[in-house]
């Protein structure tokens, strides 16, 4: 259904050698298309907890869903990628696929927004790889990113689960669990590839990861290219977000020590001063 290519025999074992892992679920045993959402638990929701998950679910249902473009520029280079590497890239994709289809119906559920309003909205996305191109230089850019990218999703995913997917019921609530453990797991089989495809560069991993960060820093808004959607919501996390996960990313790697437990805990939990909740600032462009 999502255009998963056949993977030889050879590639899916040399996969298992290399400890690619995925957490299996079933979307349509946790949350079915035909879900309804008991009203009470929009009823019984504080207002800010309600209005703030619809702003922030219009924005990531639909940066989940650009991975397709992502994956498709990176197949576009195909010839230049390790049968490894692509192997891991469907994977990854079917899982991004099934957290858009996922967010789809949440953000059905929660705000009442219908499915074809949601087909419109992403059929005039304008994918631009231009401004992220300097992290698409090749396999190991891509993979060194991908960490980047996705951790940063475990940690924003386990934010947006605490403060609202719980709210919600059970059925919303697991599909929190299952992002920020799919997340989790895309970032580990990235690591395992660039310890295993890529030893001999890892040496270059610290200065790609502050450009990379510095890039995001840099990007006025969100190009729709699925890596560095974080853009669009700096404001959510504390000022040293990004060096805290730089850490935790060269430690994964052997290339440095692991941020502590309070500096992890403190990436999700993490609220301005004057607040209860992280606002949401929200704003067409930058969806
Ligand atoms: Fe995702
Ligand atoms: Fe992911």
């Amino acid at each position: 259904m999502l255009g998963i290519k056949q993977i030889d025999r050879s590639t899916s074992l040399s996969i298992k050698a290399s400890r690619i892992k995925r957490n299996i679920w079933d979307l349509d045993t946790v949350l079915p298309l035909s879900y309804i959402l008991a009203p009470q638990y929009i009823e019984l929701a504080p207002y800010t907890v309600h209005t703030n998950f619809c702003h922030l679910l219009s924005r990531d249902v639909y940066s989940e869903g650009d991975a397709r473009s992502l994956y498709d520029y990176i197949q576009s280079r195909g010839n230049e990628m390790s049968p490894e590497f692509l192997a891991m890239l469907d994977f990854w994709l079917a899982d991004e696929l099934k957290h858009y289809e996922a967010l789809r119906r949440t953000y059905h559920c929660i705000a009442g927004v219908d499915f074809a309003e949601m087909n419109r909205h992403f059929a005039a996305r304008v994918h631009e790889i231009e401004p992220i191109e300097m992290v698409l230089t090749d396999e190991f850019t891509i993979l060194v990113t991908m960490m980047f990218d996705e951790i940063g999703s475990v940690y924003s995913y386990r934010r947006d689960l605490w403060e609202y997917y719980r709210h919600f019921g059970t059925a919303i609530q697991k599909i929190g669990h299952h992002l920020v453990r799919d997340e989790g797991m895309h970032f580990n089989n990235a690591a395992e590839l660039l310890l295993i495809k890529h030893p001999d560069r890892l040496g270059e991993v610290p200065e790609l990861l502050e450009q990379i960060s510095a890039l995001e820093k840099s990007l006025r808004k969100y190009h729709k290219t699925f890596f560095l959607d974080h853009t669009q919501e700096q404001y959510r996390f504390p000022p040293h977000f990004n060096s805290v996960l730089i850490r935790f990313i060269l430690a994964r790697l052997g290339l440095g020590i692991q941020p502590d437990r309070s500096e992890l805990q403190e990436l999700w939990q993490w609220v301005p001063a004057g607040y209860q909740l992280v606002p949401i600032f929200t704003g067409d462009g930058d969806r």
